[in-house]
């Protein structure tokens, strides 16, 4: 876990590629970075170890298979290739969605900075691929009130130029065009910044999760100490409430009570929209997040089911395994605004070769692809299994050399940079506000699913507990208590496990 200095250090700058002290692995929200031997070298972030430590679940090829049942699709290569290697629940997710139709997708962004990199952009791209094939609602957190209080919490205090509150919800708006331009569907998707949206029924989950962690479940899981500001160790409160799916009322057609709205039939928060599964794509540094959330979605007032993960490694730096791309330091990423030439020249100058010393030797004893970043990157992006493995065979052999690798990431990676970029021009401010306004979403979930008018309008509320909700999505309380009973008989409630809290600090408790 993190140490009480973890905290105070930028996760980009002690992202581990230049630090030479023996170290042990490091892997939280704010720090990315493999091990330092006692030679001084960085090793790879052992993700197997990971699993153990953090008590997740690997991705096996019984969970491609299961999903590939439930959807009638082929796996995403993201999966295929176990870049997305790790989950919690997201057997039960697939279940939900084969019984119930539909769930809540939720990922986030945290605005450093005006332009996302190219590893930003791993999970958003699966989230799209996850959104598209399912057809079910998105929520996309951008948390400039983290990056600002996380920035100044770093600063001890002091409040740098750029780095006002408001500078961090300008980077926000300029991340939320470059992850519109990733292609969200609108009518699905909601994308708010916390500090522009964050108060109603949101802020009432949040103020319940604050008073379900203890400073020292918090500093057990995030390495807080005496000198971080309570702003800042209060923000995981926000980031976990945003799971909840009671948190958006008006996304599922139910009114939210905020001024100048106070519709009476809104005063509690709804209990129907409590049952919605919530399945979370990232990576996996963020999984400490949403252990403390699992921990305590079943204490909530409304509990909520567990939430499910579907975690990714780390797009490398382009310096090697070991660390991950970082937005401080420009020779490690490939921003979503270089040009052409400027990626050709990072991947040609920068990017860690897996090959061997000279040519001869390489010719005579073949490259190592499984370090090779060039070829790394591909496998992220080239869609094509057969082409991928066929440079891995032609690499390893010594048949093809460093520079035909680079060149092939190179034209990969112009190709969808430049895609990306010639969508983002038509991104304007009006655009960008169609996806920040609260608005009720439109998707059809599971067409295997028997539609019923509910969720031919679009709404959620077929859901076992939403059944029981008349049109303020509550009901009476008979009504209730008669379509929980029914559910129960037909088998149809979700499970809830009963694994009580374990502590913030318990990597492995949820
Ligand atoms: P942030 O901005 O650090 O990262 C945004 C998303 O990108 C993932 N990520 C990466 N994935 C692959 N390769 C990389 N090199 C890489 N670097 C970052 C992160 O895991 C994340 O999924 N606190 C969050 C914002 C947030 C959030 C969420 C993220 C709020 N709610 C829910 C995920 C899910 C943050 O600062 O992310």
């Amino acid at each position: 876990m993190a140490s009480p200095e973890a905290v105070g250090a930028p996760p980009e700058v002690s992202a581990g590629i230049d630090q030479k002290k023996p170290s042990k692995q490091q892997i939280d929200p704010y720090n990315v970075a493999g091990e330092i031997d006692d030679s001084g070298n960085t090793k790879a972030i052992d993700y197997d170890r990971l699993i153990e430590e953090f008590g997740t679940q690997p991705l096996t090829e019984h969970h491609l298979r299961r999903f590939e049942e439930v959807t009638g699709k082929p796996a995403f290569r993201l999966m295929r290739r176990k870049l997305f290697f790790s989950h919690r629940d997201f057997d039960k997710i697939l279940d939900a969605y084969e019984k119930y139709g539909s769930f809540m997708l939720y990922t986030g962004r945290g605005p450093s900075s005006g332009s996302m990199h190219l590893g930003h952009c791993i999970p958003f791209l699966f989230t799209k691929e996850l959104q598209e094939l399912f057809d079910v609602p998105l929520v996309i957190m951008m948390t400039d009130d983290e990056k600002y209080l996380y920035t100044r919490n770093k600063n001890d205090g002091v409040q740098k130029k750029g780095n006002a509150a408001e500078d961090f919800l300008e980077y926000a708006h300029e991340n939320i065009k470059d992850i519109i331009a990733l292609g969200f569907d609108p009518k699905k998707t909601f994308i708010y910044t916390d500090y522009e949206y964050l108060g109603g029924h949101f802020y009432r989950n949040t103020s319940e999760f604050e008073s379900l962690v203890t400073f020292n479940q918090a500093s057990g899981a995030f390495g807080f100490n005496a000198s971080t500001s309570i702003g800042f160790a209060a923000y995981m409160a926000k980031q976990c409430a945003a799971a909840f799916p009671s948190s958006y009322p008006e996304l599922f057609g139910y009114p939210d009570y905020r001024p100048p709205h106070y519709d009476p039939s809104a005063q509690r928060r709804h209990k129907a929209l409590a049952s919605i599964p919530t399945l979370i794509p990232c990576a996996i540094d963020q999984e400490p997040y949403f252990r403390i959330l699992r921990d305590r979605c079943e204490r909530m007032t409304d509990p909520h089911p567990k939430t499910c993960l579907i975690l990714s490694k780390f797009l490398t730096a382009l310096q090697g395994p070991g660390g991950k791309m970082s937005a401080s330091d420009p020779n490690s990423a490939i921003f979503m605004s270089d040009t052409p030439a400027q990626i050709k020249n990072k991947i040609n100058k920068h990017a860690f070769s897996g090959g061997r010393e000279t040519a001869e030797d390489h010719k005579k004893y073949g490259g190592n692809p499984d370090v090779d970043v060039a070829y790394t990157y591909l496998s992220y992006f080239l869609e094509d299994d057969a082409e991928l493995e066929d440079l891995a065979q032609k690499y390893r052999s010594g048949e093809m050399m460093t520079g035909e690798m680079k060149a092939r990431c190179i034209a990969e990676l112009q190709k969808f940079v430049g895609e990306f970029q010639e969508r983002r021009k038509e991104i304007t401010h009006e655009v960008m506000r169609t996806y920040t306004t609260p608005r009720k979403m439109e998707y059809g979930g599971n067409p295997r699913v028997k539609a019923s008018p509910s969720e031919a309008n679009g709404s959620l509320t077929e859901t076992p507990a939403a059944a029981a909700a008349g049109k303020d999505g509550r009901g009476t309380k008979g009504e209730r208590k008669a379509a929980k009973l029914a559910a129960k008989k037909e088998g149809k409630l979700p499970v809830r496990q009963k694994d009580q809290d374990g502590g913030g600090g318990d990597a492995t408790a949820s």
